[in-house]
């Protein structure tokens, strides 16, 4: 299968501010994703990475700042040099572009795994019926779930659900993909067939952002680490810089903790 991204991918957020109630969380994050680059996102609980990642594919507005991919913003347009909120059908369609796979996998329980990837390429009619069912037969075969087909949720492990939430979000072809905490409610044991299908991501090229506390996967294939404390990036570089030499204390801190 060719690879997902294919040179797309580019994800620019400049200057990005989000409070929450008054209280601010995200206080002016610039960060730049290059086509095919795996960013790992690492920060304490509370530093603001899930409403970042959110923000990526517009779960969640900006009060200020822009985030685009490739260079098109996904729930705003521009008229007369302002930014205007997009309708929400309009938004579900330039979502697409973006993947999202959750720590609690959110599949459909009434939907069997087939069912699950094929549902939403058929209901944005980006596929027929069939079209969509030799899709999302090829992508269960590449997540190594192609006899779980007609399985239910409730009939598949917590690392089997993530893998068919990894094939529904690729289902859509979306141009980067993100991952949050993706194997932090798998038990250990099947935390590493997760992975294993992430990293055949990674090498295919595929745009990922990537919110996790696996240090050692994202020492092996981040191309770039980006550590957040309280809403702002403190430091980022290769994974050998950050998590080897962490420049500052609040980097080390956090790292010591999850190595424990
Ligand atoms: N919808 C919301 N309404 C109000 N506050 C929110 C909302 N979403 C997030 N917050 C607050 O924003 C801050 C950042 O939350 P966020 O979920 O982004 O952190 P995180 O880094 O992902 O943490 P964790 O590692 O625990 O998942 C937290 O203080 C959180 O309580
Ligand atoms: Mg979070």
């Amino acid at each position: 299968m060719s690879v997902v991204t294919d040179g797309r991918g580019l994800v620019e957020i400049h200057n990005v501010h989000k409070s929450f109630h008054g209280v601010e969380v995200l206080k002016g994050i610039d960060l730049t994703v290059h086509p095919g680059e795996v960013v790992a996102l690492l920060g304490p609980s509370g530093s603001g990475k899930s409403t970042l990642l959110r923000t990526i594919n517009h779960l969640e507005s900006v009060d200020a700042g822009s985030v685009t991919v490739d260079g098109e913003f996904i729930g705003y347009e521009l008229r007369h040099g302002k930014l205007h909120e997009l309708h929400e059908r309009e938004i579900l369609q330039r979502r697409t572009r973006v993947g999202i796979v959750f720590q609690n996998f959110h599949l459909f329980p009434h939907l069997t795994a087939l069912e699950n990837v094929t549902e939403a390429p058929v209901a944005l009619k980006r596929l027929s019926k069939d079209n969509a069912r030799e899709l999302a037969l090829g992508l269960l075969d590449r997540v190594g779930l192609s006899d779980k087909a007609d399985a239910y949720p409730r009939q598949l492990s917590g690392g089997q659900q993530q893998r068919v939430a990894i094939a529904r979000a690729l289902a859509l072809k979306p141009q980067v993909l993100l991952f949050d905490e993706p194997t932090s409610a798998l038990d250990p044991e099947l935390v590493g067939e997760v992975l294993d299908v992430i990293r055949d991501l990674a090498k295919l090229g595929t745009t990922l952002v990537i919110v996790t506390h696996e240090i050692g996967f994202a020492r092996e294939v981040a191309d770039r680490v980006v550590f957040l404390d309280q809403g702002r990036v403190i430091e980022q570089g290769t994974p050998q810089e950050v998590l080897e030499r962490p420049r500052h204390a609040r980097t080390r801190e956090f790292l010591a903790k999850v190595l424990g």
